[in-house]
Formats: C-alpha cells, structure tokens, sequence
C-alpha cells in the first residue's frame, strides 16, 4: 500500500507515533505520501511527526484519545478538504488485561470502544469517501489473538476476531469499487506498549519480531 496513485496523496494512520504506526509513516513518507498522524501523547507524536517530515511530505499531526466521544469530529477537522487514500488503523493493543467476571466492566469497555468502536467509525468514515472516489485502501491491524480465545485477554482476543471477520466483509463489498481492505495480523511485536507492558525479550524460545 505504498503506490501513491492509489493510496496517496494523503494517508491517515490512527496510532501513528510509536511501534508498528511509526513504521507505517516511515514507510509511506518513503512514498511520498503526506500524512495525518493521530495518537495521544504528544511527545513520541511529534518526534515522529518531524522525522518523516524530514522525508519531504506533509504531516499533520493530532493529538487525540480516540475514545473521545468527539473523535471523529476532531479528525474531520484536520482531513475534510484532504484526499485521504490510505486509512491504517493501528492503535489498538490491550488496556485491559483481567479475568473477565471479576474484572472492571468499564476498562472491558474501552478494549471494545477503541479496537471496535472507533475502528468502525473512522472507517465508515473514510471508506466511503474512498468508494466515491473509486480508489483508496484501508488497512486494520489484527492479532493473531484475534484467532483463539485466552485467559486475561479474552474481550481483547474476541476483538481482534471481529476486526479480521469485519475486514474480509469489507473487503468484498469495497473491492468492486476499486478500495483494497487488509487485515495485518501481527504476532509479538517489539513496540514502546508491548515494552511498557512488560513483555520480556529475553525469554527462551521467544522470538520477537
Ligand atoms: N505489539 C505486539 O506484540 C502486537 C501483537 C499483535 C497485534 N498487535 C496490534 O498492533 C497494533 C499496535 O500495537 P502496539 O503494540 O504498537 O500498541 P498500541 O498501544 O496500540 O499503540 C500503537 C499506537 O496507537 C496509539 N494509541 C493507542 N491507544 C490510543 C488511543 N486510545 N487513542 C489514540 N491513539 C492511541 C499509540 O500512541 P499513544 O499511546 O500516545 O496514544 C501508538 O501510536 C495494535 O492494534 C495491536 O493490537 C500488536
């Protein structure tokens, strides 16, 4: 998805600063192609908003919780006007790990809000910008929790399979009008989150990407 011609000129990554979404705006900056890039904390938003602007290619940059009531409102503010032809929704690793009964519902919550909800939103947003247009692609990051069930992660787990099931429907209803969906679905992945959530390197038999 870095052809230019038909994912360009401007892509919007949604957990662009750290991790697998800065990699994105590398990537892509590599290809010419502007970007919007969304995710809350400012600092690692705006180091990585100057080292791809650095490539030669516009960056805006948003700093903005997705699970805002006002999310997508802030967002069109800074793309209306703007051809968005790539939409990468990364943000999405677990808040929440717990056994679900006695967990805290409202943290469940916000695993949904932000890998279902917000998801949904953005790309009903600009998917249908994209089939008016006739092109454009639209990649959701999954997991490969998103194919099994597990202790501690199940709402997350069950989230990531939604997302994969949603993309494949997506996919056959886009593809005749020239917008490509994709699901990645990554395994265990070295990022700042993974990091600050204690994932161990140097485990035996642990290979991380
Ligand atoms: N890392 C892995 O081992 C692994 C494995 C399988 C799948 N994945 C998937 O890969 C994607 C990226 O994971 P990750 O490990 O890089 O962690 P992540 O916590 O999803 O962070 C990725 C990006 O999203 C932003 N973000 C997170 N929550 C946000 C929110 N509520 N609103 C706005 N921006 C938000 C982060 O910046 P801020 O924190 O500043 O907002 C960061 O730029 C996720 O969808 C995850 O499920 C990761």
């Amino acid at each position: 998805m870095t052809d230019k011609n038909v994912y360009g000129p401007w892509a919007v990554v949604a957990g662009g600063s750290e991790g697998v979404g800065a990699a994105f705006a590398d990537r892509l900056a590599d290809a010419g192609i502007n970007l919007v890039l969304i995710a809350r904390k400012p600092g690692p938003l705006n180091e990585t908003a100057e080292k791809v602007r650095a490539k030669g290619v516009e960056v805006r940059t948003l700093e903005l919780d997705l699970l805002d009531p006002g999310a997508l409102a802030a967002i069109r503010a800074v793309t209306d006007g703007l051809e968005v032809g790539l939409l990468i929704f990364n943000a999405g690793a677990n808040s929440y790990g717990h056994e679900f009964v006695t967990g805290d519902l409202t943290r469940v919550q916000g695993v949904l809000d932000l890998n279902i909800t917000a998801q949904m939103a953005l790309t009903h947003h600009f998917g249908a910008l994209m089939k008016e247009r006739g092109r454009g692609g639209i990649m959701l990051v999954g997991s490969l929790s998103g194919y099994l069930g597990q202790a501690q992660i199940s709402v997350y787990s069950a989230a990531k399979a939604f997302s994969r099931v949603f993309a494949e429907g997506l996919w056959l209803e886009l593809r005749p009008h020239g917008v490509h969906v994709l699901e990645l679905v990554l395994g265990v992945t070295r990022t700042p989150a993974m990091e600050r959530a204690g994932l161990r390197m140097d485990l035996p038999g642990l290979r991380v990407a």
